[in-house]
């Protein structure tokens, strides 16, 4: 195959997505349209990537030398002050082109969802048929805007006519130009400078050089794609919220693909920059947001929302849970209904059981909480248990302190710890204790009243005896 260059038109305001930015800086639910075309050919290898600007082109420039999809990229920024027309932008691009001799690729920056696949088939096909022009084509079933391609009785292509240029007949055809286009360079050049803007909406229209190629007896081939969902183009935000999608569809299929389970994919819903090791399970309606990952084997039982957290090996995070800005250690269990709050970080084989809120703590290995707590601002020791109803009262109205409870510590139920605090390794705290000074190790903390049994009271009122 020839070397390439790829020219991206980008030049236009997109006024009909609603804002005014460059179109071509548009975000999708990954990163901005143009990174995803940057992306896609980066692997093609082009001599030179030049990019089309126009509208607010300082803009597009500024998003050039910080995206890291242009990092794998030779960039030359090509100016075009007015938008005459798209054929008018190949043309500004040619003084950056130089005297680049190959296969020049052209693209329209507002087309995200072609994949290096489908590129690299293209420039097979304008290679095999050792053509000067080869379109990319899609069927779409007429009515639409894109423009139609024109073939003659033996199927050669001889033009492409805009939908605003139609006829009624051409209006019917449904095989219709996706916008880009692989063009030998020698003709190219001579191509976009005899183009004129003699049609329905004067401009120089690129498609007129496909015209230009046939009548010169030129080979101009159009290569069909199979999969139209590829070709599709943003104009305005419905078609926008189309492309976002199927990139969410692509995320999960690439997911399954590489051994991530999901029961009911359909119910989940997943930001872009989630990450998923193989073999970890997702139940229905689960919600990663995001910078969560998931490592290998984990499981979401189902119905959890999980934001920038980091789910370890092996860990289980049950029906119903809330984890947010927190780390989850191996084999550690959350939930059902958790509650696991920003700066919690929980080490490996806890457990965090139902109606369990934590929030900036830290549970090193082992240590169990695993019914109806508050753990907030706290340390807690290797293997200590935290009893039910257990509630650090981190608060006092005005300001938050800290509970620091050492390694295996025993918390009878229904505690009250009192902070600021701090609980020596191997103490035992009774149940029912509200604790507000430190304990020492190995102690035995007891801060409730004493009981008091008297014999024979309940049967005396029980039988009317007072
Ligand atoms: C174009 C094609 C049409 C095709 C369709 C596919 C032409 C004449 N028509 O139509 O056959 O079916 O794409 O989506 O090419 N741009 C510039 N400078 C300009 C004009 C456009 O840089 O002066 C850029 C735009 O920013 C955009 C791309 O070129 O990224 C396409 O322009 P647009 O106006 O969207 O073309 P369509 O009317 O959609
Ligand atoms: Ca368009």
């Amino acid at each position: 195959m020839d070397t390439i260059s790829c020219i991206i038109l980008a030049a236009g305001a997109g006024k009909r997505m609603g804002g005014d930015l460059p179109k071509a800086i548009t975000q999708t639910r990954e990163k901005a349209l143009i990174d995803h075309l940057l992306d896609a050919v980066a692997p093609l290898n082009p001599a030179k990537t030049i990019v089309v600007a126009g509208h607010k082109q300082e803009l597009l420039k500024s998003h050039l030398t910080s995206s890291p999809s242009a990092k794998g990229h030779r960039i030359e920024v090509a100016i075009q002050d007015q938008q005459l027309g798209t054929g008018h932008a190949v043309k500004c691009a040619l003084t950056a082109l130089g005297d680049f001799k190959g296969t020049v690729l052209i693209t329209y920056a507002d087309h995200p969802l072609f994949t290096t696949e489908t590129l690299n088939l293209f420039l097979s096909y304008h290679s095999f048929k050792k053509a000067t022009v080869t379109m990319l084509s899609f069927k779409a079933p007429p009515p639409n805007g894109y423009g139609k391609v024109l073939r003659d009785t033996k199927g050669g292509v001889i033009r492409i006519t805009e939908a605003k240029d139609c006829n009624p007949e051409e209006a019917l055809i449904s095989e219709v130009n996706s916008g880009f286009y692989a063009v030998d360079s020698a003709f190219l050049k001579p191509a976009i400078e005899s183009l004129s803007n003699n049609n329905a909406q004067g401009e120089y229209y690129l498609t007129d050089i496909v015209e230009k190629a046939s009548k010169e007896g030129q080979t101009v081939a159009a290569f069909p794609l199979s999969d139209a969902t590829e070709a599709a183009g943003v104009n305005n935000p419905l078609e926008l919220a189309l492309v976002n999608e199927v990139l969410a569809q692509r995320q999960v299929h690439r997911l399954q693909s590489e051994g991530v389970i999901f029961v009911d994919p359909k119910s989940c819903f997943l930001d872009a920059h989630v990450s998923i090791a193989p073999g970890a399970r997702i139940g229905p309606n689960v919600q990663l947001r995001g910078t969560t990952s998931i490592a290998a084997s984990a499981v979401i039982e189902g119905t959890a929302i999980i934001k920038n957290s980091t789910i370890g090996k092996g860990a289980i995070i049950k029906l119903g849970s809330h984890v947010e800005d927190a780390s989850v250690g191996e084999e550690t269990s959350v939930g059902p209904f958790a509650h696991v709050r920003p700066g919690s970080k929980l080490g490996a084989h806890c457990r965090v059981g139902n109606f369990v809120e934590t929030k900036n703590a830290t549970l090193n290995d082992g240590a169990k909480a695993s019914h109806l707590t508050y753990l907030g601002d706290c340390v807690v020791g290797k293997d200590t248990n935290i009893g039910a109803g257990t509630i650090t009262c981190n608060y006092d109205g005005y300001k938050k302190a800290t509970t620091t409870i050492g390694e295996g510590v025993f918390i009878g139920s229904n505690s009250a710890l009192v902070a600021p605090l701090t609980i020596g390794n191997g103490a035992l705290v009774a149940a029912g204790s509200v604790i507000t000074r430190d304990v020492p190790s190995d102690a035995l903390a007891l801060g409730r009243a004493k009981q008091e049994n008297k014999e024979q009271w309940a049967k005396r009122r029980r039988e009317g005896i007072k």
